[in-house]
């Protein structure tokens, strides 16, 4: 009896013990659960999008040309640091300030993930106190515009914690408090953006009202700005402002486990994946706008360049992203579609000029059943695209179009005096099978054409990423080591040009002679968030932020694929990061 009861009184406290123990175990992983590591979910086989043979160690970084970059970004910060802390942008000639992406800082959240990947931790833990401790999401100055603020503030904020989830990002200056807090204000600012989508067809409103928090028409200065833009009855929106937002809403999703983000983002482009108005001799191309209230388009331009852009960029990038549902193998096919219209019927190759031998492949647009032989910088990002593509999906013969697009965007680089594109440009497109829309009418433009083969239509250049952006993808998918030298050429230009004391500036002219160069007051946050990082990937080991394991969103932050391939390129510098520190 005795013997039993001690026994048993033993049994007893050892289950007391154990029930005590698991008590604990619960209570702590309750309260202190481990930052869900991206890197833990299981790993699909799939192709490998970086080469994979970099020989004689070409795929190391260019040390000397990445900390030229590198202190690129540090003048740029510290200069809106000294002059335009807390504003959207500085001006960086006079060194005042703007507050057109509703003052919540754009610069800050929109540059914090190229500090990430630089490493400028000074920097960046201002960044994030900045974000943490003075932004309010919930109230913003003026309307706000759901894709201007998707992807410079909401792609910011969750990709600076899927970095940090990566360890890109130490835990000494991204720990968890940081972490939930930056969760917390992604939420405040998804969910306040909830009401673009609640539309009839669930495309989106071109503004939303925070505080009745509603959608609303895009106001009167809309129209002050680009008097050309169509009066119509109900709002009408074009693709990429429809279909960029679908990234962003779904890795808030898997970082909250909230799926409405990522439902209505996808509800947002559905009538134009699922569109009943493709033509059957373009299928995939969207016809632009659309009337956000009958799903129908209004307009008649199908394009992949300014106002569709995105659209395209995104339905391979979904695809990636969101890879093994069935939404995504629509969006695949939508891609491929595109690509080739994008190959057949708006690629237009120039003719040779007098001065110039070799003749060069340019993205134009359809206007109805016109051919309008015009391309914007913006349309640059189409090779890196399409390169993405060519491999992502395994169709290498996407290869030489990308690389001749690219070609095309490094001739009009190459072609100005400054060494810097313009923002758009015509040609006299060969064969003579398509009437081009535009003839060069101005002695200038004749004369462009004569020498270059090309003539500018806007010669502006506002420090877009979109050309460095297509040879990041060239140099990382292909090694070949021109790609590296053209991005050289580039960052030359503008530490050349638009340097100024407080930062760099835009360039009236890219055509001017030297002594003649005039600046812009401007420069948008996308120079921080795009060109400097693009630039310094190039120059950076292949490694880091491999295409192979992160999908960078149309403002250049990153997204964790969800998987890393076993392979020679799948693993981070993460750990020589954390050394660094
Ligand atoms: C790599 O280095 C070896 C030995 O130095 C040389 O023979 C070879 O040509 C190099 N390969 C490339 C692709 O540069
Ligand atoms: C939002 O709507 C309210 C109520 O109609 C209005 O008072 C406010 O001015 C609107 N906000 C903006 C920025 O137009
Ligand atoms: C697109 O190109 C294909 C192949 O050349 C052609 O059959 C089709 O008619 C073109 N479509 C348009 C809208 O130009």
């Amino acid at each position: 009896m005795a013997r039993w009861r001690r026994s048993s009184a033993i049994t007893v406290s050892k289950f007391l013990c154990a029930a005590i123990i698991i008590a604990f175990y619960l209570l702590y992983t309750a309260f202190h659960r481990p930052a869900p590591s991206p890197r833990k979910l299981p790993l699909p086989k799939r192709p490998s999008i970086q080469l994979e043979s970099w020989k004689n160690g070409t795929g190391r970084a260019d040390e000397d040309r990445r900390e030229e970059v590198r202190r690129a970004m540090q003048h740029t910060f510290w200069g809106y640091r000294k002059r335009a802390w807390g504003h959207d942008d500085l001006k960086p000639v006079s060194g005042g300030f703007q507050d057109t992406r509703n003052g919540w800082g754009a610069f800050i959240v929109d540059s914090s993930t190229t500090l990430a990947l630089m490493g400028l931790w000074d920097e960046l833990d201002l960044a994030l106190d900045f974000i943490v401790n003075d932004v309010d999401f919930s109230s913003p100055k003026g309307l706000v515009d759901p894709f201007e603020t998707t992807i410079r503030y909401l792609g910011a904020l969750v990709s600076l914690v899927d970095l940090a989830d990566a360890r890109i990002i130490p835990p000494s200056i991204f720990g968890l408090s940081r972490r939930s807090a930056l969760i917390h204000k992604a939420t405040v600012l998804g969910t306040s953006l909830l009401p673009a989508y609640d539309s009839p067809t669930g495309l989106p409103w071109p503004r939303v009202n925070f505080t009745t928090k509603q959608g609303e028409a895009d106001p009167p200065e809309v129209y002050e700005l680009d008097p050309s833009k169509p009066r119509r009855k109900n709002p009408a929106i074009g693709p990429a402002r429809a279909g960029s937002s679908i990234l962003e809403n779904c890795v808030l999703s898997r970082l909250t486990g909230n799926q409405q983000f990522c439902k209505s983002a996808s509800l947002a482009w559905a009538p134009l994946i699922w569109s009943k108005f493709f033509v059957k001799d373009a299928p995939g191309l969207v016809d632009s706008p659309v009337d956000i209230v009958t799903g129908e388009p209004v307009g008649r331009d199908k394009q992949w360049d300014a106002g569709h852009d995105s659209y395209y960029e995104y339905l391979l990038k979904a695809s990636l992203l969101l890879s093994g549902t069935p939404e995504a193998k629509t969006y695949t096919e939508r891609w491929t579609q595109a690509a080739s219209a994008l190959r057949h019927n708006l690629s237009s190759r120039a003719s040779a000029s007098e001065h110039e031998l070799e003749s060069h492949l340019y993205a134009g647009k359809l206007h109805g059943p016109w051919f309008v032989n015009e391309m914007s910088h913006l349309a640059c990002f189409a090779p890196g695209n399409v390169l993405l593509g060519a491999r992502a999906l395994k169709r290498p013969d996407l290869v030489p179009l990308g690389l001749a697009l690219l070609d095309g965007c490094r001739h009009v680089y190459a072609a100005s005096p400054l060494g810097i594109g313009p923002e758009s440009w015509s040609w006299i497109p060969s064969g003579g099978q398509r009437a081009g829309a535009f003839e060069p009418k101005s002695q200038r433009a004749k004369d462009e054409l004569a020498q270059h083969g090309f003539w500018t239509a806007k010669a502006y250049y506002k420090l877009r990423p979109e050309y460095v952006e297509s040879l990041f993808y060239a140099w990382r998918i292909t090694g070949q080591s021109r790609y590296r030298e053209w991005a050289w050429e580039a960052f030359q230009a503008w530490e050349r040009w638009c340097r100024t004391e407080l930062g760099y500036a835009g360039v009236q002219d890219v055509m001017a002679k030297e002594g003649e160069v005039r600046l812009d007051d401007e420069a948008e946050s996308f120079w921080a968030a795009e060109t400097l990082k693009y630039a310094f990937l190039i120059f950076e080991d292949v490694k880091v932020a491999s295409l192979d394991d992160w999908i960078f969103s149309t403002e250049g932050h990153l997204f964790w694929r969800g998987a890393g391939r076993k392979g020679k390129n799948s693993k981070d510098k993460t750990r020589e990061k954390e050394r660094e520190v």
